[in-house]
């Protein structure tokens, strides 16, 4: 039985300005399985991160269901962690206790969480900048420290949306081998939203291509490479590059279906 689900799911957001209503998602499926990576790739505007927001309970389904390991769940998940595409730092924190912040709601003792929130900034390379403000960041810093904040507590199922979008080649490259190693040795749920194909290819088990919008799932992917992967291990390998090819076919025609509407 797939852990996550969404099932024939619609949505669509209210009028504004007098404005018809818009369809975002429509009739979009997707399962993920205990353990499994999957990266979910579309145009802009597909409903991405709709799609995700409904798996976070941020965002009422019009139609259709959530569930989770078979059950149909409304609302929040406990065990999901979440690192959406426009998180942010709270400016008035130090850079540690931002990290911190999500082990103290869940009501983690102080002493550990700062332990952990060190630790963690230390392999996300933050270290040194535990009593830095937001501001003093650049961006990319910001992004891993969001990262780090939410890796702090564990979750069972972590969902990303495209959180290495502003970093630079090399750091993308080192925290995409940090997040395959701690999903090999956690064991953890991952789905995985990015625009970025070959970072698709390189994380996932599964690739599920989106629609332009309304978004649903309009192909799946297997990819086979072997694990334990590194990132570069398999990228110049043939097959590496067949796969890319085939889902980059299907992506373009989604791009330029997004670009005719
Ligand atoms: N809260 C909202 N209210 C109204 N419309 C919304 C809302 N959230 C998203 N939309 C619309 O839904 C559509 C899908 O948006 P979404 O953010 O899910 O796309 P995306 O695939 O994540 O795009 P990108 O790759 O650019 O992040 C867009 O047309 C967007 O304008
Ligand atoms: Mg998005």
């Amino acid at each position: 039985m797939a852990l996550l689900e969404l099932n024939n799911v619609t949505v669509s957001f209210p009028f504004t300005n007098g404005q018809p209503s818009l369809q975002a998602l429509e009739g979009l499926s997707l399962s993920v399985e205990r353990g499994e990576l999957v990266a979910l790739v579309g145009p802009s505007g597909c409903g991405k991160t709709t799609a995700l927001n409904v798996l976070a309970g941020q965002v009422r389904p019009t139609q259709g269901q959530v569930r989770l390991a078979g059950e149909p769940v409304e609302g929040l998940l406990p065990s999901v962690g979440y690192i959406s595409q426009a998180d942010t730092l709270l400016p008035w924190r130090t850079v540690l206790d931002n990290v911190a912040l999500a082990m103290e709601l869940r009501g983690v003792p102080k002493a550990q969480r700062r332990e952990t929130a060190r630790a963690l900034m230390e392999e996300m390379g933050l270290g040194g900048f535990e009593h830095s403000y937001p501001r003093e960041l650049s961006g990319g810093m910001k992004k891993r420290a969001a990262i780090a904040r939410v890796l702090a507590i564990d979750p069972a199922i972590l969902m990303m949306d495209e959180p290495f979008a502003p970093l630079d080649a090399l750091t993308r490259q080192r925290l995409q081998d940090e997040i395959l190693s701690a999903w090999e040795t956690t064991g953890c749920t991952i789905l995985y939203v990015t625009h970025d194909l070959t970072e698709a290819i390189t994380l996932a088990d599964r690739v599920l291509l989106m629609s332009a919008r309304p978004g649903r799932v309009v192909r799946e992917y297997p990819i086979d490479l072997p694990r334990p992967r590194r990132v570069m291990d398999v990228k110049f390998t043939p097959h590496f590059v067949e796969l890319e090819q085939t889902i980059w076919r299907d992506l373009e025609t989604q791009l330029k279906e997004a670009e005719r509407r």
